[in-house]
Parts: structure tokens; sequence; C-alpha cells
């Protein structure tokens, strides 16, 4: 098992929902963690919550530079850096053919650049320092690398090209790195949340909110970020998981619309 008391970490999307969540499940079990998000208000504010235990560094993780920046940051702790969790992430809606014409190609860029070459981006750079530390166990293993899908990956419904196949390649690279990573002791895990409460649904009423959740078969509720972060933390520790896309939707199955 990994000992979460003795690493370093880094969490994309750390400011906010998911990865915030998972920033303080990850400080609560004694890691240092470094925040890698865009929103400098919010990062700050729960570097200052969590009093010492988390650094922010304001990085566009599509940025190689930026991403090597904050990859330094988390290298420099006194604390071997073992775990990275991508849950930075956009969502989008638009059809292939709407109204208007067809899907402009520029959003649909966009998103795959942000939710999946974003997130190869920050697996490519934090793997190579994680793969440079000493092993922890006589496995060989070094780390973990724990990343976002969506149960969009798999029943994307209309209007969600553009996100649904940006998931699907979070969940697809799962196995891939896995496996390029075995020769250096890293694992590769990916979640697929459902629905789960955070500034992805801000603009969404309490209406439809009550009508999401009726939805979910049980429990019949939107999900809570700290649920996630209990998922992420399960994923890190228990060194025999591995190549896995874990559905976290209280078995939702996305209709359609
Ligand atoms: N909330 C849900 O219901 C849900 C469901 C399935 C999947 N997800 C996925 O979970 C992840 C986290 O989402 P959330 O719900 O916590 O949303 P959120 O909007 O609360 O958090 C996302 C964070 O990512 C950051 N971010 C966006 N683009 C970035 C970039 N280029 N570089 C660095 N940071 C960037 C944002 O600033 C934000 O703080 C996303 O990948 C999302 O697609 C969420």
């Amino acid at each position: 098992m990994l000992d979460l008391s003795g690493v370093a970490a880094i969490v994309t999307g750390g400011a906010s929902g998911l990865g915030a969540a998972t920033t303080r499940a990850l400080v609560d079990k004694g890691a240092l963690v470094t925040i890698v998000d865009l929103n400098e208000e919010k990062g700050n504010a729960l570097v200052e919550e969590l009093g010492g235990a988390a650094t922010f560094v304001k990085t566009d993780i599509t940025d190689s530079d930026q991403v090597s920046a904050a990859v330094a940051d988390a290298t420099s702790k006194d604390r071997p850096l073992r775990v990275l969790v991508n849950c930075a992430g956009i969502g989008y809606a638009k059809r292939t053919l709407g109204k208007n014409g067809p899907h402009d190609l520029e959003s649909f860029q966009k998103v795959i650049d942000i939710n999946l070459v974003g997130t190869f981006n920050m697996v490519r750079l934090a793997g190579d320092a994680i793969a440079k530390t000493e092993p922890y166990n006589a496995d060989g293993a070094r780390g973990v690398i724990i990343s976002t899908a969506s149960v969009a990956a798999f029943e994307g419904q209309i209007g969600q090209i553009a996100y649904a196949t940006s998931k699907a390649g979070v969940a697809g690279m799962t196995i891939c790195l896995a496996r390029d990573l075995s020769s250096v002791g890293i694992r590769a895990n990916s979640i697929a949340p459902g629905i789960i409460d955070t500034d992805m649904l801000a603009g969404v009423s309490d209406e439809f909110r009550k009508t999401l959740g009726a939805g979910v078969p049980f429990p019949a509720r939107i999900g809570q970020p700290a649920e996630y972060a209990d998922v992420a933390l399960f994923l890190a520790q228990n060194d025999y998981m591995n190549g896995e896309t874990v559905r976290f939707d209280a078995a939702l199955r996305m209709a359609p619309r």
C-alpha cells in the first residue's frame, strides 16, 4: 500500500470541484500537494485553507513549459513525487450538425486539447519525474497516475461529441499507460464519474438538479466531490489497482438526451 503521508502529489484542476476535494483528501492523509490550475483566486484560497501542505502553481496543462514548472515545484518538496491526479478539464455542448450548420472545428479541437492532450502532457512530464524516484516497495513500485474520464466516454449524449471524444481518449489511454509505465513501476488508473456536484453544474437550476438526481438508480442523487476523492485515494493507495477505468456513477447509464 502506498503510504500517502510520505509523498508529494500533483492535482490538476486542484483549485475546484473534484480536484479540490482530492487535494483536501490527500492533505488529510499527510501528502504535500502541488495544485495545478488556471484559477488563481480559488487556488490561493485553497492553499490558505490547507496551511502549508499545498502550493499553487498557475498552470495551463496544455503548455509544456508551464507544466514543467509545476512538476519542478512538486519535486522540490522534501518527499518523493509519487502521485498525479488529473482533474483539469472543461465541458462543452454542441451537436455534430446543429441548426446553424456543422460543429466548428476550433471548439472541437480546444476540448480535445485541454481534456485529452493536456492530460497526456501532465502524464508524460510528471511521469518522468515519478520514474526518477527510488521504489517504495519490493515490487519496484514508484507511484501512480489517476486521470478523470466521464461516463460520457461510454455513453456520450446528444451534443457531447467533443467532450465524449476527449473522455473516451482518457479512458483509452489508461491500459496503454499502465503497460508503457510498467517498466518503471508506475500504475495508471482512471475514474469515469457520472454526475457530481461541482462548478461544472453551476449554471444548472435547483429544479434541474433534482431531476438529474432522480434519474440516478441508487442513491438517487447527484454525487459529492468528497465521494470522488475517496475513489481517487483507493486507486492511489492500492498497489494492485492498475490499468482500470472505474465507473463512479451509482449505476447511472446516460440516455441519448
Ligand atoms: N462534475 C461532474 O459531474 C463530472 C462528471 C464527469 C467528469 N467530470 C470531469 O471531472 C474533471 C473535474 O471537473 P469538475 O466537475 O471538478 O469541474 P470544475 O470546473 O469545478 O474544475 C475544473 C478545473 O479545471 C481547471 N482547468 C480548466 N482548464 C484548465 C487548463 N487548461 N489548465 C489547468 N487547469 C484547467 C479549471 O480552472 C477548474 O478549476 C473534469 O475533467 C470533468 O470533465 C466531471
